[in-house]
């Protein structure tokens, strides 16, 4: 999580309004267009990572069914959009190639922590550095297993509510930071987080009306289709 600038700008799914989600042309757009991270969605299947949101194939490739009905080899044959094809994690790691920090987004459990910690530790142990990782889910026990395989790499607790137990939630898994749906986000919420020393990010925000908006609440980045948009915004 080494992007510190004032106001960190995310790819999301590497920049999903230029290019096919969470595929590499969609992650290289993000970065050259200025992304301080990008962000993708993984899932485990068949012992593989794979990067892709939905448990369908349907709305982002050209195929029919459920991602895990299907074998690996069909997967990889589909078109996830512009001729691209779904990525590995590896194949992404390769490509990004510590540009940038990645965003790995755990989508599934049941042993999704474990091949991600897994991957990364190899990483680690050649030449990466934990910072060029940020490790967040929705599925908090899988991301409490994260942090206990490889408790060097940075977490974030991604929200798509605001439980009860939000606080203790964070400091139990020593989250670097707190990620919100713009839907939930206010001023007492951002300064609660901020005062336990953690940073706040908000997905997903396409309009420069409410990036300006976070931005001036107190919100340290923004997950973004259009990292252009976020990057003009700065800028001005
Ligand atoms: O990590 C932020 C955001 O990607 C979470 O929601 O559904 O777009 O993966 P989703
Ligand atoms: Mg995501």
């Amino acid at each position: 999580m080494a992007a510190d600038p004032s106001f960190t700008v995310i790819g999301h799914r590497g920049a999903r309004g230029h290019a096919p989600e969470n595929t590499l042309l969609a992650i290289d757009t993000g970065i050259r267009l200025g992304s301080h991270m990008v962000e993708i969605d993984v899932q485990l299947h068949s012992g593989e990572l794979i990067v892709i949101h939905d448990l369908r194939v349907d709305r982002t490739t050209n195929g029919h069914g459920r991602v895990d009905a299907l074998s690996l080899a069909q997967l990889r044959a589909l078109d996830a959009g512009q001729g691209q094809r779904i990525p590995t994690l590896g194949e992404v790691l390769d490509l990004v190639e510590g540009r940038v920090p990645v965003n790995i987004e755990l989508k599934t459990g049941a042993g999704t922590a474990e091949a991600v910690a897994a991957h990364l530790r190899g990483l680690l142990e050649a030449n990466a550095t934990p910072e060029q990782f940020l490790v967040s889910s929705f599925h908090l026990p899988e991301l409490y297993e994260f942090r206990q395989l490889l408790p060097q790499v940075p977490i974030g607790v991604l929200l798509c509510g605001v439980p009860l137990d939000w606080a203790a939630c964070a400091a139990e898994l020593q989250a670097e930071c707190v990620n919100l749906s713009d839907e939930f986000v206010d001023e007492r919420l951002i300064a609660d987080i901020k005062n336990q020393g953690r940073r706040v990010y908000v997905y997903t925000v396409n309009e420069p009306e409410d990036m300006h908006r976070l931005r001036a609440m107190g919100v340290d980045g923004v997950f973004t289709d259009y990292p252009d948009r976020a990057l003009k915004l700065i800028a001005q």
